[in-house]
């Protein structure tokens, strides 16, 4: 098979190393990918939302399945395009049609979903800006923090979560009045802040069979202790040592299946993988948000961990017999680290030159924002550059592994978080009383 991923990060860096292993994979490409995707198959320099320069490709090519990496053109309607398409329309899409993938380009559209079919959720109310002043009312009625999110997407910047009333009060009237996310904040969700430790869980469906994929904990704040600004994701750990069968099976009976069969009683065939966003509360599951797609870096520590053939995975969503193909997974623990250019998620710089790439050992280093110069060097190309995963039977042995590739790569400014995984480690030792 020829198959088309769109994406140019860490996480398509992970699908493109993996397919690349696919028995049935004849050609692999990737738009527009990065230096790193380019070793495991040909990089095509278009826009992953050119949906007419995606059909030439997929055409040209002779592509027979395509591999939609972020939410953007799943919420542009990419499979929708495709569907549309008397050229196109047999090839399978890896991703929900437009419909689906309002589960993440609405945070109202995903509020509502689950309440109407009684998923775990924060309560919430949706204000405009004709409610505003309802909206600062509203406020009122609940207790600090404040959790505000802009509706559509915002690029992972759309929910605030103020400490106090005035400055919840002054952020919605920013957001409503001033547009403060553009047409993404036209509408605000408020929600009730929840208690607990984040996690999240990945399925993969057909629209009517699925797979749970390992858990995984991401890190989002760019300062180590879990401070200053959000970031895509500086690191991430599965499984979740907290996230054992019986917490699993809580999300499948409250979460996945009830998610599943919504998605049905909507009338909404979804393909692909939804990534659920969790809050653990003492054991007990709430959803904090659904996406359409996996989660970068957290892609780099759960697709390493699949040992199955993750192309047969995809025929299996594409043909619906999903439930026909088998998941195997390795029981190690997987731990990625981020390098970051120095100064983002603000300005930073691009076109450092990379070295040390060839000193990684047990370890496997994802490319994200980088690119091949004229002089054939990688540079790098974006605040994210590479996640460095590895593998152990323990999470610090694994974590030891990652940190000793950190350091073997460099770069002109390079920063990572020296703490990911210790929040896991202080939990388990809480909750348990155990060392982990
Ligand atoms: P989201 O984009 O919905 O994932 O929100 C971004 C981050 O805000 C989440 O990863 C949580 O850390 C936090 N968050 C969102 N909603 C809530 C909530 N209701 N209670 C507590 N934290 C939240
Ligand atoms: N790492 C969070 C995300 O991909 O949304």
């Amino acid at each position: 098979m020829n198959v088309l991923i769109l994406g140019s990060g860490g996480r398509e860096n992970a699908f493109a190393w993996k397919l690349s292993q696919s028995k049935n994979i004849n050609k692999l490409f990737i738009a527009p990918g990065n230096a790193g995707t380019s070793i495991f198959g040909t990089n095509v320099a278009i826009s992953t939302t050119d949906f007419t320069a995606i059909k030439k490709t997929v055409l040209e090519h002779d592509i027979n399945m395509v591999i939609v990496g972020p939410e953007d053109p799943l919420v542009k309607g990419i499979h929708d395009f495709f569907l549309a398409d008397a050229g196109l329309k047999n090839i399978p899409v890896i991703g929900p049609q437009k419909n689906g993938a309002q589960l993440e380009g609405s945070k109202d559209f995903s509020k509502q979903f689950m309440i109407r079919h009684h998923i775990p959720t924060a309560r919430y109310r949706t204000f405009d800006k004709e409610s505003l002043n309802e909206g600062l009312k509203f406020l009122e009625t609940l207790h600090p923090p404040f959790v505000l999110k802009a509706d559509g997407l915002a690029g992972g910047k759309g929910v605030v979560i103020p400490n106090t009333l005035e400055a919840a009060k002054i952020e919605l009237t920013d957001m409503l009045s001033n547009a403060k996310f553009g047409n993404a904040s036209s509408k605000v969700v408020i929600e009730e802040f929840l208690k607990g430790i984040e996690l999240s869980v990945f399925i993969l469906t057909d629209g009517n069979s699925y797979k749970i994929l390992p858990s995984a904990k991401d890190y989002k704040r760019i300062g180590e202790g879990d401070i200053g600004l959000n970031t895509g994701g500086m690191g991430a750990i599965s499984p979740v040592p907290f996230a054992d069968e019986a917490f699993i099976k809580k999300v499948e009976d409250r979460i996945i299946i009830p998610t599943l069969n919504g998605l049905k009683q909507d009338g909404i065939d979804y393909k692909g993988f939804i990534f659920i966003g969790l809050m653990n509360n003492n054991g007990e599951p709430a959803v904090i948000e659904y996406n359409v797609r996996m989660g970068d870096p957290e892609t780099e520590v759960v697709i390493p961990r699949i040992k199955s053939d993750l192309l047969e995975l995809f025929e299996g969503v594409a043909n619906g017999n999903l439930n026909l193909k088998t998941l195997e997974l390795d029981n190690r623990f997987a731990t990625a680290i981020m390098l970051v250019a120095g100064g983002y998620p603000e300005e930073y710089e691009k076109g450092n030159i990379i070295k040390g790439l060839d000193l990684v050992e047990d370890g496997i280093a994802f490319q994200a924002g980088t690119k091949l110069n004229s002089e054939n060097n990688i540079i790098t190309d974006g605040g994210r550059v590479i996640a460095v995963t590895s593998f152990g039977q323990t999470m610090d042995e694994a974590l030891k592994k990652a940190f000793l590739n950190a350091e073997r790569i460099q770069y002109k400014d390079k920063f990572y978080r020296k703490d990911i995984g210790a929040d896991l480690k202080a939990y388990f030792i809480e909750s348990t009383g155990k060392p982990m």
